[in-house]
């Protein structure tokens, strides 16, 4: 395998090859999904709702995205692993979030970071990158703001808070972030800025105008059945898979049908 880097994404982009991004939290799953051929494997802080099972990403801890981080660093071969910084592990001060993701890349062996947020956590982004550890943006609909934002319709439909993103965007560019994702904003605002800057855009829910696709595996499997934003595909139906799977062994059990004498020493 020719390992995905920072740099061969930005070549991809430099080329016209989108860029197929997936979350994933343990190895068996992260093990499927490079083996898959997925660029880039995000150990997103979405572990939080579909791992833990809170309602927002925010009770996530660093040790905790370490543990999910080092369990999809056994599993991979090619694709880039990409860690979130979870919620109040970097926004108090920049030397705590240098702290915060030095811890990543020592403890998990992931290969780059992602932070939420533009001009606000500038000092931040400036102290990871001059530390060596690649960066990804990450702006529009940022999860860890929910309780700014108060809902999770899209984002930056006012002028305002299109220019702003738009600043942002050429910010993160400026100080050295590999990519950006852009999650939930209009999709002609994405495509701008996609082709404001030469770095990748990597959208979700952000129209098929920018450089690169990320969706949450769980969502895309059909897992997460109550889950139905416009912008999901879903490539397989694994709630309704599982639930007969399940059946048929709770079935097959009850009815001392398993094991067979096939399956017995
Ligand atoms: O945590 C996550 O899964 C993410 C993606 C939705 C971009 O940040
Ligand atoms: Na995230």
């Amino acid at each position: 395998y020719k390992r995905v880097t920072t740099k061969s994404l930005v070549d991809m982009k430099k080329n016209g090859e989108n860029i197929a991004m997936l979350t994933a939290y343990d190895y068996s799953m992260a093990k499927i999904v490079d083996g898959a051929g997925i660029d880039v494997i995000l150990v997103g802080d979405s572990a939080s709702n579909v791992m833990a099972g809170h309602e927002t990403t925010l009770p996530i801890t660093l040790d905790q995205m370490i543990y999910h981080a080092t369990s999809v660093v056994r599993a991979i071969n090619r694709a880039l692993v990409v860690v979130d910084l979870p919620f109040g592990s970097y926004q108090s001060d920049p030397k705590e979030a240098l702290r915060s993701a030095i811890r990543i890349m020592k403890e998990s062996g992931g290969h780059a970071v992602k932070l939420e947020g533009g001009k606000e956590i500038k000092e931040s982004l400036k102290r990871i990158l001059h530390a060596g550890i690649p960066v990804m943006g990450h702006l529009g609909l940022t999860p860890q703001s929910i309780y700014k934002f108060g809902t999770y319709t899209v984002r930056a439909k006012e002028e305002a808070e299109a220019e702003k993103l738009k600043s942002d965007a050429l910010l993160l560019e400026r100080l050295g972030c590999f990519a950006i994702v852009l999650e939930k904003v209009p999709a002609k605002l994405a495509k701008e800025v996609a082709e404001s800057i030469s770095i990748p855009v990597i959208g979700i829910g952000a129209g098929n105008g920018v450089d690169g696709q990320v969706l949450v595996v769980h969502d895309m499997l059909g897992m997460t059945h109550e889950f139905n934003p416009r912008f999901l595909r879903r490539y397989a139906d694994l709630h309704t898979e599982m639930t007969k799977a399940f059946e048929g062994y709770r079935d097959d059990v009850k009815s001392k049908s398993f094991p067979s004498d096939d399956e017995q020493y």
